[in-house]
């Protein structure tokens, strides 16, 4: 018994430890846009943009998304190809990095929104720029942001070293003139990445589930019940709890969960009961279980056997 109080101990540290790192998250290419503009002979407007985005912001802040150059799109052919060759030199990609406050992303509430300073620089074809830029950033959910220019950046082509690059597209197309300066919009819009609540292997979860005691589980259930019942498919203010060891999050039929919680990919093994049992909010955020959790580690340990019993 000792031995499996320990592995209890063991994965409860796993699941607070899990807890305490922040979001990492994933650019959603399809959603997001990068775009520019240009004038020419003074009079004419056009805006390109990138379609080939990728990117990441890493849970300390670090952001950085790859712009695929060759993906450019004017909406002229041979145009996209003289841009690449003559003013991006074929280089394959640029690079953006900047430095974003995660902290103040984090505490925003889905719908709210903020305006934050961003430091970072572009780099094009061996060419740094360091920029800073106003960005607007919304949650659009729990596990979505958008991340906007607040304004316009505007970029100078003698700054990012392709002046000799817009020459040469002046003498191609026979321009008087083509903008020195370029307005840059950018659109991204991030997804949170699952949380790594990997399933503990079934034998240790059999042995942490043993360390609690049932009878005693079924006492503390008793908090649970105003919300779930064990019998399949009755659903309460919470969902049937029948089957949940083993099980994969939101599987009761019929049931609406959150997004968060649909999402989460967990399975609910011993330890991740734990974890989330421990601090409901904390491990979920976003799940809509209205219960504050468990704070003695021998109720969390107890309830897991009495559902470990009944499933
Ligand atoms: C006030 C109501 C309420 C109480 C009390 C409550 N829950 Fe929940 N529980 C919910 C709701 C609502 C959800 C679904 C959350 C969502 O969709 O975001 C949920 C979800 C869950 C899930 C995930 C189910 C699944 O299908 O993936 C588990 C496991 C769970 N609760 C266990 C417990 C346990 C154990 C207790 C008692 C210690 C408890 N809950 C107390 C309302 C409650």
């Amino acid at each position: 018994m000792y031995k499996l109080k320990n592995l209890m101990t063991a994965a409860l540290f796993a699941a607070l430890g899990s807890m305490a790192t922040a979001d990492s998250w994933t650019l959603n290419a399809d959603a997001s846009r990068i775009a520019f503009g240009s004038v020419k002979k003074d009079t004419v407007g056009e805006v390109h943009s990138f379609e080939g985005l990728s990117g990441t912001v890493g849970a300390d802040g670090a952001a950085e998304i790859e712009i695929d150059l060759s993906s450019v799109e004017t909406l002229i052919d041979i145009r996209n190809e003289r841009m690449v060759e003559h003013v991006f030199k074929n280089a394959p990609k640029a690079m953006l990095n900047a430095q974003i406050d995660m902290a103040e992303v984090s505490a925003l509430a889905v719908g709210a929104s903020t305006v934050v300073d961003a430091t970072g620089n572009v780099e094009l074809a061996g060419n740094v720029l360091e920029l800073d830029a106003e960005l607007f950033v919304l949650r659009v959910s729990e596990s979505q942001v958008l991340v906007s220019t607040n304004d316009m950046i505007m970029l100078s082509i003698a700054d990012m070293g392709l002046t000799a690059g817009i020459d040469k597209l002046m003498e191609l197309a026979k321009l008087p003139s083509i903008t020195r300066v370029s307005p840059v919009t950018l659109r991204l819009v991030f997804d949170m990445d699952e949380k790594k609540a990997e399933a503990a292997p079934a034998a240790a979860t059999t042995e942490v589930a043993l360390a609690g005691d049932p009878t005693a589980g079924k006492k503390v259930f008793r908090k649970c019940k105003a919300c779930h019942s064990l019998k399949e498919g009755k659903n309460g203010a919470g969902p049937s709890l029948h089957g949940i060891m083993g099980a994969a999050v939101a599987q009761a039929d019929g049931f609406r969960y959150s997004k968060a919680m649909a999402d989460s990919g967990v399975t609910w093994t011993a330890e991740t009961l734990a974890g989330y049992l421990a601090d409901p909010k904390g491990y979920m955020p976003g799940n809509k279980m209205a219960f504050r959790g468990l704070r003695k580690g021998a109720d969390i340990e107890n309830v897991i056997a009495y559902l470990a019993e009944e499933s």
